[in-house]
């Protein structure tokens, strides 16, 4: 499994706002949009391509463009919704398929309540989008369900985590090269609730309120 911390004082900056307990929720779903962009450069480094001829005013030249199947971009309800439309702008051909999770606060356990993807995900490159990862049961779960329908190479895209999230998916998914984490920051530790420090609270609260 690849892991790849973005180091990019942009990026720090814009994750430096999105901390800030007093950045209201306008703000917030502005910064996480525009932090995916950043993000999906490089996450999309080895997205397919095919060679293609382009006639320009002056010449024929050859470019490429993206290959098919299309890559699909699964955002994780609720925050994930939040990266969406950041990632698409980059993709706008993708498909997009939704995962619903949501974690026992108690339990920390992660459950899937809404699973609206293609059946059969052979041979798709797949991106997931989460903000948060945490313990690391959301994405296990996600990326474990998306390789179980076929998909060969799975990238998640998210904007903090914590170590203990990062070891339990080199746990589980250490020896696939096809899967890799990208994310905007690196956090220190979790608290005995199960929330990144420093982080920046619940990420789908600060994005869209309450859902208690
Ligand atoms: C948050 C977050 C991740 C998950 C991370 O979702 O968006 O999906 O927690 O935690 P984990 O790594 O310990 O599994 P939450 O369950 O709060 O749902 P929400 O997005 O609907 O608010
Ligand atoms: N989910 C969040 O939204 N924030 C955390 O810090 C941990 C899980």
């Amino acid at each position: 499994m690849r892991i790849h911390v973005a180091d990019h004082p942009l990026i720090t900056q814009k994750l430096t706002v999105l901390r800030d307990e007093r950045t209201d929720s306008p703000t917030f779903r502005r910064l996480v949009d525009e932090l995916v962009t950043l993000l999906a450069y490089e996450a999309t480094r080895g997205i397919r391509v095919t060679e293609v001829e382009v006639t320009t005013p002056v010449a024929k030249t050859k470019g490429v463009a993206l290959s098919d199947p299309k890559p699909l971009v699964v955002p994780i309800l609720r925050a994930g919704l939040g990266m969406l439309d950041g990632m698409i702008r980059m993709l706008p051909t993708a498909e997009i398929g939704f995962l619903g999770m949501v974690r026992n606060e108690e339990t920390l356990e992660a459950t899937t309540y809404a699973d609206r993807l293609p059946h059969d995900l052979q041979g798709r490159q797949v991106y997931v989008l989460d903000p948060m990862l945490a313990t690391g049961g959301s994405l296990e779960a996600a990326i474990e369900l998306l390789l179980a329908r076929g998909a060969t190479d799975v990238t998640a895209l998210c904007l903090i985590a914590a170590p203990e999230g990062l070891k339990r998916l080199q746990d589980t998914f250490g020896s696939r090269i096809d899967v890799a984490v990208m994310c905007a920051g690196l956090d220190e530790k979790l608290n005995e609730k199960g929330y990144i420090v420093p982080g920046l609270g619940d990420a789908g609260d600060r994005l869209y309120g309450s859902a208690e």
